[in-house]
Order: C-alpha cells, then sequence, then structure tokens
C-alpha cells in the first residue's frame, strides 16, 4: 500500500512515457445562481469550488477506481477527462496533448445509462459506430456491432429497444457502445451502481474478463469497496467537497486474473479494505456533521 507522491509536479511533464492522462492544478468552480437560495443556509447562493487543485497521473493500460464520498465531485472530474466539461483553472492532457473537448479516443459509460429510448440495441451502438467512424464499410460498421455485443453477452437483444431492457442488460448496451469505437481510454461513471447485487457481480466478473483480453486504460467511479479491490490497480481516494482533493492514491497489487470468491485470501485486502473504509466513514461523517451545523 503507497501513497504515490508524483503528483505534485507543477506543470505536465512527459517524464514517464507511460503516463496517458495527466492533470495539472485543475480547479472547478460551478458559479452560483443570483436569486436561489442555499436550502440549509437560507443565504444566496455563491459560486461553489468543486474540486481544488487536482493534479493527477494515470498510466497506460491501467484500472483506475475513483472513490470518494457522494457529491464530492467525481463525476465532475470524469467529465472534465471525458472533455464534456472544463476546468476553470488547471489543464487536462492525454498523451501530451492538452484535452479540449470530447473525442473517440475517450468512451464513456454513463450512470444512467444514456441510451437513445426509440434506438434498439443494434441502432445505438451502430449510431456511435457511424458517429465515429463514418467513412467505414457498413459491413465493418456491422462486424463491430456485432462483436461487440457478443463481447457484452447481448446476443438475441438485438431488436429490443430499451424499455423492453433490464438495467443490467441496459447497463451492457452502454458497454458495449463505448467499446465499440475502440476508445484508448474506457470512462465509467458508477456503471453498477444501478444494480441489484448478483447483476452487479455478473457484469463486475465480465469487466474484468474483458479487460483481460483488451487492457486498454479504465477510469471508473465507484461507491463500492469490494468493487474496486477487485477490478482495480490504483484507487483514488477523495476527500469530501467543497474544495475536494485527492486524499490518497492506494495501489492494488493482487495477481490478475482475479477471482471475488478467493482475493480475501490476501491479507493486504484486509488491510486496503479497512483504510478505505476510514477514508470514506471519516469523510462522509465530516459532509454529515457540516449539514448538521449550517442546518
Ligand atoms: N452543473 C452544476 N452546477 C452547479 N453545481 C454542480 C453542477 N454539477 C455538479 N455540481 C456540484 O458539484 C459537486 C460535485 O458534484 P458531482 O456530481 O461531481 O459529485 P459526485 O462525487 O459525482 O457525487 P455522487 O457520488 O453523488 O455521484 C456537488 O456539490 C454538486 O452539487
Ligand atoms: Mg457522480
Amino acid at each position: 500500500m503507497t501513497v504515490s507522491s508524483r503528483y505534485q509536479s507543477s506543470e505536465y511533464e512527459a517524464l514517464a512515457t507511460d503516463v496517458q492522462v495527466s492533470l495539472r492544478h485543475v480547479s472547478k468552480v460551478f458559479p452560483g445562481k443570483r436569486g436561489l437560495l442555499n436550502r440549509w443556509t437560507g443565504k444566496a447562493r455563491s459560486d461553489y469550488l468543486a474540486l481544488d487543485d487536482i493534479s493527477l497521473d494515470i498510466q497506460h493500460n491501467k484500472f483506475v477506481s475513483i472513490i470518494g464520498p457522494s457529491g464530492c465531485g467525481k463525476s465532475t472530474l470524469l467529465s472534465i477527462i471525458a472533455g464534456l466539461s472544463t476546468a476553470t483553472s488547471g489543464s487536462v492532457w492525454m498523451d501530451g496533448k492538452p484535452i479540449l473537448g470530447p473525442g473517440p479516443d475517450r468512451g464513456m459509460v454513463f450512470q444512467n445509462y444514456a441510451l437513445m429510448p426509440w434506438m434498439t440495441v443494434e441502432e445505438n451502438i451502430r449510431f456511435a459506430v457511424e458517429t465515429v467512424y463514418p467513412k467505414m464499410s457498413l459491413t465493418r460498421q456491422k462486424n463491430i456491432v456485432r462483436e461487440n455485443i457478443q463481447l457484452v453477452g447481448l446476443n438475441g437483444a438485438e431488436k429490443k429497444h430499451p424499455h423492453e431492457l433490464s438495467g443490467g442488460m441496459r447497463q451492457r448496451v452502454g458497454i458495449a457502445r463505448a467499446l465499440s469505437i475502440s476508445p484508448q481510454i474506457l470512462l465509467m461513471d458508477e456503471p453498477f451502481g444501478a444494480l441489484d447485487a448478483l447483476t452487479r457481480g455478473f457484469l463486475q466478473d465480465e469487466i474484468e474478463r474483458i479487460w483481460e483480453q483488451q487492457r486498454q486504460t479504465v477510469i471508473m467511479i465507484t461507491h463500492s469497496i469490494e468493487e474496486a479491490l477487485l477490478l482495480s490497480d490504483e484507487i483514488v481516494m477523495m476527500t469530501r467537497g467543497p474544495a475536494a482533493k485527492i486524499a490518497q492514491i492506494l495501489e492494488v497489487p493482487f495477481p490478475r486474473p482475479r477471482n471475488r470468491e478467493t482475493l480475501d485470501q490476501y491479507p493486504s485486502y484486509h488491510e486496503l479494505k479497512a483504510e478505505m473504509e476510514r477514508h470514506l466513514s471519516r469523510e462522509t461523517r465530516a459532509v454529515e456533521e457540516s449539514r448538521v451545523q449550517a442546518a
């Protein structure tokens, strides 16, 4: 278990060629809305500093999880890396180039699936492929769609619409859609959050299997300590907001392929788990206390 110190560098430095994504002094302020009152204090809403001076390096082919109390800024951080949101200050880099917007090099799996309700499973995935690769032959596009449907185990559901699918199946479509554009990085925002424990377990195992095959960089937000320990190489633990920061980065040393049944046989599994539980309960308690004081 180590705390990395390589996240303090002041500027982007392409020192380690294996660094794929770099955040340097990233802060995010959401501007306050005049006329709206804070529900806790009754005062006018002022600017909200969500992320404060975050620097982070993510290496190629690593599975990195982000964990932190609810509302601390995890989705904000991920959407800045996706290019869907911009940092108020600081910079974000991918392979030495600044991230200025969304791109096909990053595939996003959204927490709420974000599927087109009027399109079938097949059409949802094909739409992404067509958009990213408009010049690709129709046959190749169809093959990619078929391969990815197979990869996530959705065979037989190709012609169904999202409303005809279970939550787990919708999430599989979201994962297949993100993978179908062959992104260099897969970004996942609580991909299993809305699922029952059994489906969640199945999908975690599938993500582990797919990751073993493809070994591309993954950045995943999760609230589950066990999920983070099963899937990740590194776990980024964030502090509570406002002004959330990175508290600590844990390295997860277990060999792969990993098996959920046997993972807890490693003594360090329990140390890492306890470390994460301590962090999350400390930060969550502090959030609750500040709410009580503000009320
Ligand atoms: N568009 C926005 N405008 C104003 N404030 C926002 C906006 N988006 C997020 N915030 C605020 O920024 C903070 C971080 O939000 P974010 O959604 O990133 O948290 P999170 O860690 O992903 O939370 P959760 O675990 O509940 O998904 C929250 O206090 C939220 O209210
Ligand atoms: Mg979120």
